[in-house]
């Protein structure tokens, strides 16, 4: 197990701390103060290019090395940052054609970090050139451990730039995928407001223009700003691969957030690393599913530093952040049950952004490990060297242990932005919201959830729900069908299959390609204001606890073969199905028409874990997140209070508590934001 911070040793030299005798004096009093936290590595160096080269091919890189080899003497080992995200100043100045321009055809200056277009040649030559410098000088450090592309790119909304290069880019990845202008017309449907082109460089990027562009364009023009930004993440990732092989190279990433396929970045990584913005407000639910979304990035070929599974999170706030309209402070316990709440869900280092409140630049108030003084006397340092004697112990512990999901939500990038940036029925529809109440319900029961994309394998999952897939490749709908007939259980909802991957909407019927599948066909869809909801009458085997409203969206479904779940109980489709269950091959498809309240998701899940022979985790009360992980020999469940009060749990049978190494069974009161991690033998073992 990792554990660390993130250090920016450049703060901390004379006149900011140290003397001007010794103006590095500082950086030994850190070492000292992390060994004494449990630290044993720090991440460096992301934004040090301007410190590196404070002139055009004039560098420095020996401040650095003193300070890793100050960590050498510590055993304490390093992630460097390739420092891209901050070009310096002499270079846009130089070059200025290297700032990226936005939608509007303004300039975005320099002066700041991320003022850079990725499709730039010169800025990849820029970039190539920092990094072999940087490779060259410390890439044989001994305590470098790993390698972190840049930094959160496409943050600052930056990842999509309109400059000539990117013109000229996007022109190129259109010839690729459409081969000749005839196919590009038709697949597009240029003919609508008559917007055809004749050559590839009429083809439009989509800047401010006075109404909505082409929705097959404006998907087009996010693939391809994804595939830009991949291909600038692999363009370093293969020049560092070259210059020190066998180091690790990862990325920080964060979930939902920035707009480029994070599936197909963290196939060019080793291991993925995550930026984790929990705060006091944040809901557990939401922060769970993700760290489940990251994780599941990378399910295969991961190489983090220590082994070969899990991902890292590179920054977890060590206290407030600062860009909420109020910066609450982190309450006391509450960094620990956030730790644990990762660490639970498959994190195998933890690294606390940042080790000291810097006294300069914009992220001064920025909660630190350590304040502003330095001394070490601050309830946040003490109580991260708290949770650093615990991973002491727990480290070794949880090593090759894994979360395994028999649930799967599916992802899909593509069809969030068509969801997100082109017109939609109902603006009131979140895909992320819908996405939460099926994660909720599973995480409230204790059922551990993967995400994948729908071209992944999904054969070893007993379950797998795919909300709001309006966008569905024939080639997905086709693995979701080979899915079913070979035994699974799908849940497929309203808008699903509106329109194939070219944003053509079909005629043969919705959802695309998947009439057969759930054995109906959705001949109308009605979405509806907030507040103005239809309900649900459920039949069969799926009961309701409460009243379940239908809300935003209705399908009007004509069955043809299905099973009828459940109906609307008003207007004019009073009577018709609303949720449906068709047999198909050896499996099952659920169809859900329309969206609900909490509880339904519920009762639903309730229902399709009987269905599929999924078991909960442990049983506690429902103010208590489980997670599990998972070796040959022992299983670790980790058992959260979020709450501000404590919760009492009664366990049935003796339990070990690993962290206290007592035995007991009865009730058991987990103290407010408190945490327990139980072991027992794997069944079999
Ligand atoms: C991260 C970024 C850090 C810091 C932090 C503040 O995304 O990598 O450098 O700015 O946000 O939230």
């Amino acid at each position: 197990m990792y554990f660390g911070v993130d250090y920016y040793p450049e703060h901390w030299v004379y006149p900011y701390d140290g003397t001007a005798g010794k103006p590095e004096s500082r950086w030994e009093r850190d070492v000292e103060l992390m060994l004494e936290a449990g630290v044993n590595v720090v991440r460096m160096g992301e934004f040090a290019w301007g410190l590196y080269e404070p002139e055009e091919g004039k560098y420095d890189f020996k401040w650095m090395q003193r300070a890793m080899d100050l960590f050498g003497n510590a055993d304490i080992k390093v992630v460097l940052g390739t420092p891209t995200a901050a070009p310096p100043i002499w270079l846009a100045k130089k070059h200025p054609e290297i700032l990226p321009i936005d939608e509007d055809g303004l300039k975005r200056h320099e002066g700041t970090r991320r003022a850079y277009c990725m499709n730039s040649d010169v800025y990849w030559d820029y970039s190539q050139r920092i990094i072999r410098a940087l490779a060259g000088a410390l890439g044989n450090h001994p305590q470098l451990v790993a390698w972190q592309i840049d930094n959160g790119l496409g943050g600052h909304n930056t990842e999509a730039s309109f400059n000539e290069e990117t013109r000229r880019d996007w022109q190129a990845w259109l010839k690729v995928k459409y081969e000749t202008i005839e196919r590009l017309n038709e697949l597009m449907g240029n003919r609508f407001w008559s917007q055809m082109v004749t050559s590839w460089d009429e083809v439009p990027m989509p800047r401010t223009a006075p109404t909505v562009h082409n929705p097959a364009l404006v998907v087009d023009w996010m693939r391809f700003c994804s595939d830009t930004i991949v291909a600038y993440a692999k363009m370093q990732a293969e020049l560092l691969r070259e210059l020190t092989p066998g180091v690790p190279i990862t990325q920080n990433l964060r979930a939902l957030t920035r707009r480029f396929d994070h599936f197909d970045m963290a196939e060019l990584l080793d291991f993925v690393s995550v930026d984790s913005n929990a705060t006091i407000k944040s809901k557990s639910a939401e922060l769970a599913g993700e760290i489940d979304m990251m994780r599941s990035l990378k399910k295969a070929n991961i190489k983090t530093p220590e082994d070969d599974s899990g991902f890292w999170v590179i920054e977890q706030k060590a206290g407030n952040v600062n860009w909420q309209e109020v910066n609450s402070l982190v309450r006391p316990g509450v960094v620990r049950l956030f730790t644990y709440q990762l660490i639970s869900r498959g994190a195998n280092g933890v690294l606390y952004f940042l080790w000291r409140q810097p006294r300069i630049g914009s992220e001064k108030f920025y909660g630190g490990v350590l304040t502003h003084d330095g001394r070490a006397k601050n309830r946040t340092y003490e109580e991260i060297r708290e949770i650093g004697l615990e991973m002491r112990r727990l480290g070794p512990a949880l090593r090759g242990t894994k979360v395994v999901a028999e649930a799967c939500i599916l992802l899909s990038h593509e069809n969030d932005w068509n969801l997100q940036f082109n017109k939609q029925l109902n603006k009131y529809f979140n895909q992320r919201e819908h996405i939460q109440l099926f994660y909720t319900a599973l995480h409230d029961r204790n059922i551990p959830v993967d995400f994948a994309r729908p071209t992944e394998d999904l054969s070893k999952y007993k379950l797998v729900i795919a909300p709001s897939l309006q966008l569905l490749a024939g080639g997905e709908a086709d693995l979701l069908k080979l899915y079913v007939q070979n035994g699974g259980t799908l849940v497929g909802t309203c808008n699903t299959g509106l329109v194939d991957e070219h944003n053509i909407a079909p005629d043969t019927g919705f959802p695309h390609n998947l009439t057969d599948l759930f054995g109906m066909e959705v001949l109308e869809f009605d979405p509806l204001p907030p507040g103005e909801d239809n309900h649900l009458t459920l039949k069969a085997a799926l009961a309701a606890t409460h009243m379940h409203p239908a809300r935003l969206w209705c399908d009007i479904i004509e069955p043809n073969g299905c099973q009828v779940l459940g109906t609307y109980s008003k207007d004019f489709y009073a009577g018709r199905p609303a949720v449906t269950l068709n047999e198909y091959g050896t499996g099952r498809a659920v169809y859900i028409g329309t969206i609900s309240h909490q509880f339904f998701y519920y009762d639903l899940i309730v229902w399709l874990r009987q269905l599929c022979g999924i078991h909960p985790l442990l049983k506690v009360p429902d103010m208590v997140e489980v997670s599990m992980r998972q070796n040959d020999e022992t299983k670790f469940y980790f058992l959260l209070n979020h709450q501000n009060s404590p919760v009492r749990i009664s366990f049935f049978k003796p339990m070990h508590d690993f962290l206290t190494g007592k035995t007991f069974t009865g009730n058991f009161d987990l103290s407010p934001h408190g945490i327990l991690v139980l072991d027992e033998p794997a069944s079999g073992s």
